[in-house]
């Protein structure tokens, strides 16, 4: 390994070296852009403070520019040789401006550093999540504005329980991902206050200009106290993962639901056969797989916030068990942003079998309305629930379209409020 940004003379043991950077210079890679943007900003920071001059800055940026310009077509790599991308960036900075470059890390530390590099990734991340959330939401409403009125059951206890719609079905998968798009935005609120200038967990005898390095990063203010700051790793990581996590609860639950869907038990529900796989071998097989991953990936954040939470019981000041918080924090993030992108295709994939939803809605299912008709001509609920489940094995058929259409309560599926839904996705889009 190459020398240490702390390096001073002594000689560090190897198999300890490679125990504590372990795989970090690869998890780092995706921080390095956020790094980057950064520490131009401290730079910048230093200038007007009169720490870095003209010259030494202009050099700086033109320095940042090129690691940008490098980073971005793949060129830049944090290597095994760096330990983490804090010190690749200060490292390449040296090599190519010398003096100059050893001055980037005035102020600072590697562990607000890390910080500030997380926090701009998490909004990002979030922002992503954001978008492709609303895109599946809204696919799953526009689903629930042309099938409406179509028949399904609904029920309970996975027993037919009484008449729905496959409009009421999916409207419901999109309002608990509106829930969910608040809890990414409360995330998001979290990860808006800039660490930067928290040196290493204690501030520093400089006065940082610190509002307007937040500023200039697009943070909403800074995180005030730098022991709170360095005490916010890992619990605002806990936070982004929760709300990817209720995000996964309603795709976990259009995924069940789904998988029932599709069987030839239910048979409501075809999957495109491009949205299939097969068996190695039983011929005959076309398996939802997509579905039961899209279903498993709410396991995978709560496996992940677990792992983090387990590794947050510290006192205050920096320690190095955070560091095992980056691992649970991408590998949670990228299962729920590429499952919240197999939304729309699922529900472009899905064609109903109308007539069978139809004919699910036996007899039995209209006992409620029944009882309810007869409470509105004046007989008392309970004794009309009586009434009707004495006559329960001689019910006539009932009318679904009749049924959809008389329930004009709001959010129900003769009145869905589709809008309302909508709204929250397009209120927050900007
Ligand atoms: N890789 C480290 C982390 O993620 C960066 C901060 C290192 N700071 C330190 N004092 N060793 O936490």
């Amino acid at each position: 390994m190459s020398a240490k940004l702390w390096d001073k003379g002594g000689v560090s043991d190897t198999e300890m070296m490679r125990y504590t950077a372990r795989d970090d210079w690869q998890l780092d890679q995706r921080l390095l852009p956020f790094d980057l943007r950064a520490t131009r900003a401290h730079v910048r920071g230093l200038a007007r403070i009169g720490l870095v001059n003209a010259d030494e800055l202009a050099r700086l940026e033109a320095g940042l520019d090129e690691l940008d310009a490098r980073c971005a077509v793949g060129e830049f790599r944090v290597t095994p040789a760096d330990e983490d991308c804090h010190s690749a960036i200060e490292t390449a900075l040296v090599a190519t401006l010398g003096e100059a470059g050893k001055k980037v890390h005035t102020g600072r530390s590697r562990n607000d550093q890390v910080l500030v590099a997380l926090r701009l990734y998490e909004k990002h991340a979030l922002a992503t999540l954001a978008e492709a959330t609303t895109t599946g939401a809204l696919a799953l409403l526009e689903l629930a504005a042309s099938e409406a009125m179509t028949p399904m059951p609904g029920y309970t206890h996975l027993q037919r329980a009484v008449p729905s719609s496959i409009g009421l079905w999916a409207a419901g998968i999109a309002e608990s991902l509106a829930d969910a798009l608040d809890a990414i935005h409360a995330a998001s609120a979290q990860c808006d206050r800039c660490p930067l200038g928290t040196a290493a967990g204690y501030g520093v005898n400089i006065a940082l200009d610190r509002d307007g390095v937040a500023a200039e990063l697009g943070f909403a203010s800074i995180c005030v106290n730098p022991v709170a700051a360095q005490a916010s790793r890992g619990s605002v990581e806990v936070a982004v993962l929760t709300a990817a996590w209720q995000a996964m609860t309603a795709i976990r639950r259009f995924a069940w639901d789904l998988s029932l869907f599709t069987t030839a038990e239910f048979a409501f529900v075809k999957l495109d056969e491009a949205l299939t796989t097969g068996s190695s071998i039983m011929p005959n097989k076309r398996n939802p797989d997509v579905v039961e991953l899209m279903r498993a990936a709410c396991g995978v954040l709560q496996g992940a916030i677990a792992e983090l939470m387990g590794m947050l019981s510290l006192p205050s000041g920096y320690q190095r068990d955070l560091q095992l918080t980056k691992a649970p924090l991408f590998r949670g993030l990228d299962e729920a942003l590429a499952t919240t992108r197999m939304l729309p295709r699922v529900v472009a994939g899905m064609t109903f079998d109308r007539e069978r939803m139809r004919r699910a809605l036996t007899p039995d299912c209209f006992a409620t309305d029944r009882a309810v008709e007869l409470a509105l001509a004046g007989v008392p609920f309970r004794d009309a629930y009586r009434q009707v489940a004495k006559e329960i094995a001689s019910l006539a058929e009932g009318d679904a379209d009749r049924s959809l259409a008389a329930r004009t309560s709001p959010g129900a599926c003769g009145d869905l409020r589709l809008g309302d839904i909508r709204a929250r996705f397009t209120a927050s889009a900007s």
